[in-house]
């Protein structure tokens, strides 16, 4: 397959995924999930690949979510297949990969791009880096498991404040909430990344698998198919045509 979204590139036993969208803030196309759905399961099948890192390309942007443009018109049922479709072929492929995965998150994480981060095993994040889940701003609800995945690295009580609030944290805040694992420079990033990846290629590969099986059991929920069926419903409310509608025009929303 022909990529057009995403670089790849190889060090040793450790892919870099690359989101290279830098002038639409490597907002994520569906052209951007096919082609990560792709390269994750030639990954796994890649005995050469011990463990992944995904980051965004430049400087300003890991990933500002799903790409707003694209689904501006969906009705329910596409709100509700786009977040199932999302969660199936590359969020929970994430998750449930049985090698290691490290976001390194260098700039905007926000909506489906945190989602993207949670969704990796570890975080780590630039001292650049601004993170929230913003889509209650749109009329919508986080749809790539971010109601879950959230709730699940910083608590309740957190997820709540920042899934409700639509609030950006900073990098440091994200830390001090166990959000992201580690806060380097921005030169930093791919370096303090890959030195813990290495580390943990130096382990017995099946006990890493079997470990990273153990953990998700751990907080395995069935919250994840009540987030699809709300995503969806969200695209029925006149609140998500506002929503999107003032993102696209650049103004602010103003929901009745
Ligand atoms: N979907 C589609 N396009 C997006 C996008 C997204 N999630 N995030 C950014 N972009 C596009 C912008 O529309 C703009 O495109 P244009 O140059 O063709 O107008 C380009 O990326 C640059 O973004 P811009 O908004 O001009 O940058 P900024 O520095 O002023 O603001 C953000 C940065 C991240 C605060 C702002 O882009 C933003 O709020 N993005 C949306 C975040 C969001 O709601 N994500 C959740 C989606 S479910």
């Amino acid at each position: 397959m022909d990529y057009s979204n995403i670089l790849m590139e190889t060090d040793g036993d450790i892919l870099k995924i690359t989101i290279n969208r830098p002038e639409k803030l490597n907002a994520l196309n569906k052209q951007t999930l096919v082609e990560l759905n792709h390269v994750l399961l030639d990954a796994f099948e890649n005995a050469k690949v011990g463990g992944i890192i995904i980051t965004g390309s430049g400087e300003k942007a890991f990933v500002a979510g799903a790409d707003i443009s694209e689904f501006a018109n969906y009705n329910q049922e596409e709100g509700e297949n786009l977040a199932r479709d999302g969660q199936y072929k590359v969020f929970d492929l994430i998750a449930n990969a049985q090698k290691p995965i490290i976001a390194a998150i260098n700039g905007f994480a926000l909506g489906g791009g945190l989602e993207l981060a949670l969704a990796c095993h570890i975080r780590f994040a630039s001292e650049n880096a601004k993170l929230g889940l913003p889509e209650v701003s749109l009329g919508l609800i986080p749809g790539y498991g971010g109601t879950q995945r959230l709730t699940q690295v910083v608590g309740k009580g957190k997820a709540m404040e920042l899934i409700l609030s639509a609030n950006m944290i900073d990098a440091d805040e994200a830390s001090k909430m166990g959000l992201v694992n580690k806060v380097c420079a921005l030169d930093q990033l791919l370096p303090e990344a890959k030195s813990l990846l290495k580390t943990i290629l130096s382990r017995s590969p099946k006990a890493v698998a079997a470990a990273i099986l153990a953990v998700n059991a751990a907080v395995s929920t069935n919250g994840f198919a009540t987030e699809i069926v709300e995503f969806g419903k969200c695209f029925g409310n006149e609140d998500f045509k506002e929503g999107v509608s003032a993102f696209l025009g650049k103004r602010k929303p103003n929901f009745k």
